[in-house]
């Protein structure tokens, strides 16, 4: 094993809903590729997340249930718990924003900016009901986007351009409550000086290498503009703030984002108490050549590429006011923001209240998850916009992972099970045979420099088009013909068998539900490629039991490269086909289950 720390840090799902196939393409299967290479190859891998679960979103949802926040919460927690796992997505640990341990770690980072200077009071106007006299939450005023227009803009962010506001910003705000005029009257609330960090986070940005160019751009562009961001919030569910005379105020709550981003190192810590090295995780945060893959969504980069690396900054004491690491030590920023573009779905935006839709868990009642990593690996909207389609989902699931892939290992085993019922001996190789295994062996390299800068859709391409070229090759050579000269069948099948090895290596980031299967084919006993694990658990500090999904991932045997086949003579049974092919009745009555729903 490398002595290479990789952290990946990957997106909090808010807990408000169930999440769709939008979420997951971009902050999901991913970060899941990227880490399952990485372990791979023989880094040592931290991959960190879990459930969003204050601020406005969950409020609402509780609101619109007449039930508690926490309610809410504790139900999606665990919904989002199982769909992520049954997707295979292979956290080190996948947490939740309630936890004692994150509020402590949230509140020393605010801490710490205050000590530093980066983070100070300041009276602003807060909204009032003019008839009751009570504090409106931001959440409860609406009105006009001041940067898009849009009308139906909240106080704290408006939906349609992703900007964050405050809700003295809106444009003619109106009370959702009851429609009155907010007042806005003089309150304290503590904000975070951006302005103070837009040289650092200016030299940051400027030794960053290989990011996608419009996850750049915008992010230098931002630093023309910078201005201070309130810290804390007109709302009462979230992280209390750490200050007499506001720690138990009902009212005020650190602002969402400001927990939420620092779950990545509170998760960290937690996953360390977990593992019984309480300091694990420096590893990952405080040693120079660490590095940290930020993954997500672009409606999240402003949070990743500024808020965070500021508020990290300004903890290590690195803005223009200088300043000293507070008590946890001074923390890496991030190395890079992997950002993806969005997904809709047949033309349209994902709407869960208009039902354009398809939630995780329907999904995979349906079908395989591996098919779902497929499509959002090949077709996912990795650079550009993209739309999902049941048509082009059936098409790349029959055409490409059955009828190619699928396909592939399904003839070749047979064969093999048929004709030797093992593991077939080769004799003397000819030069196409030795082609194709320089071919398939080869391709680790490239197809790994490809991963490793998280040029996924390049990578799979590459991996498909070894798997083609297994295929000619097994066309060409036609082992069924070759029934007088059984040598040369055993010596193509071992071949053959053999190249379908390493693609099948080639592919475990994608899909390891299925590379699992085909080690077994092939074969192989114990783990290939190992699979997430739910575990009940009790909250570290106050005892309140939730679900994590963790796993141990070093006990897998995959590794990137070439690793020869089980010996001659390893009994090979007959395949049972491990891809589903779809009927094209599918896509009407996919179709037709949207149509409804609305
Ligand atoms: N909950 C946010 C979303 O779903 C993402 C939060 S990422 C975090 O868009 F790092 F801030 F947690
Ligand atoms: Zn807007």
């Amino acid at each position: 094993m490398s002595d290479r720390h990789i952290l990946t840090a990957v997106a909090w799902p808010y807990a408000n809903g169930p999440r769709h196939i939008g979420h997951v393409s971009g902050f999901g299967v991913p970060s899941d590729v990227f880490s399952r290479y990485h372990r791979m190859a023989g880094d040592r891998v931290l991959m960190v997340s879990g459930t969003d679960e204050h601020g406005t979103p969950i409020t609402v949802a509780a609101d619109a249930e007449g039930i508690t926040p926490r309610q809410i919460a504790d139900r999606n927690n665990r919904i989002i718990v199982g769909d992520l796992q049954s997707l295979g997505l292979s956290y080190d640990l996948f947490t939740r924003t309630t936890t004692a341990n994150h509020a402590q770690i949230s509140q020393e980072i605010f801490l710490g900016l205050l000590k530093n200077g980066y983070v100070f009071p300041k009276t602003t106007l807060g909204a009032i009901s003019p008839s009751t006299g009570r504090t409106l939450p931001d959440r409860y005023i609406e009105g006009t986007c001041p940067i898009c227009g849009y009308d139906g803009a909240r106080g704290d962010q408006c939906d349609n351009c992703g900007n964050q506001l405050d809700p003295v910003d809106l444009i003619n705000p109106v009370s959702k409550i009851n429609g009155e005029i907010p007042k806005f009257v003089e309150e304290e609330h503590y904000f975070l000086d951006l302005p103070a960090f837009t040289r650092a986070l200016g030299d940051w940005l400027a030794t960053r290498r290989s990011w996608r160019p419009n996850v750049l751009n915008f992010s230098v562009n931002l630093l023309e503009d910078l201005k201070p961001r309130s810290y804390t919030r007109d709302i009462d569910w979230g992280v209390p703030v750490p200050l007499d005379g506001w720690r138990d105020r009902p009212d005020k709550r650190i602002y969402v984002w400001f927990d939420a981003v620092v779950g990545y190192l509170s998760a960290s810590i937690e996953w360390a108490r977990r593992s019984g090295d309480p300091d694990a995780w420096r590893q990952w945060w405080q040693t120079p050549d660490a590095d940290a893959y930020y993954f997500m969504g672009k409606d999240n980069i402003v949070f990743h590429s500024e808020i965070w690396p500021a508020q990290l900054l300004g903890y290590d004491g690195e803005g223009d006011k200088g300043g000293t690491p507070g008590s946890l030590g001074r923390l890496n920023l991030p190395t890079e923001v992997v950002s993806s573009e969005f997904l809709t779905m047949e033309g349209r935006k994902f709407s869960s209240s208009r039902n354009v839709v398809i939630y995780v868990r329907d999904f995979l009642a349906r079908y395989d998850a591996d098919a779902l990593r497929y499509f959002i690996a090949v077709a996912g909207p990795e650079n550009q916009d993209t739309d999902f389609t049941w048509a082009e989902f059936l098409r790349r699931n029959n055409d490409e992972l059955v009828a190619g892939w699928g396909n592939l290992v399904n003839r070749t085993v047979s064969m093999a099970a048929k004709n030797v019922g093992a593991v077939p001996t080769a004799g003397e190789l000819t030069d196409a045979d030795r082609a194709l295994l320089a071919t398939t062996a080869g391709a680790f390299a490239p197809v790994g420099e490809l991963l490793s800068r998280n040029r996924q859709k390049a990578a799979i391409g590459e991996a498909m088009r070894v798997v083609a070229e297994a295929n000619k090759y097994l066309s060409d050579q036609a082992p069924w013909k070759l029934k007088e000269d059984p040598a040369r069948r055993d010596t193509v099948l071992h071949t053959a068998l053999q190249a379908i090895k390493d693609c099948n290596a080639l592919l475990t980031p994608f899909l390891p539900h299925s590379a699992q299967q085909v080690h077994e084919l092939l074969g192989g006993t114990g783990v290939w490629s190992v699979a997430p694990r739910v575990e009940e658990v009790t909250d570290l500090d106050d005892g309140s039991p939730y679900p994590i999904i963790t796993g141990d991932y070093d006990q897998g045997q995959a590794g990137w490269g070439s690793t020869p086949l089980p010996p001659s003579g390893t009994p090979l049974a007959p395949p049972t086909p491990i891809f589903k092919k779809l009927d094209d009745s599918v896509v009407e009555e996919e179709l037709r289950r949207l149509e409804e729903e609305e």
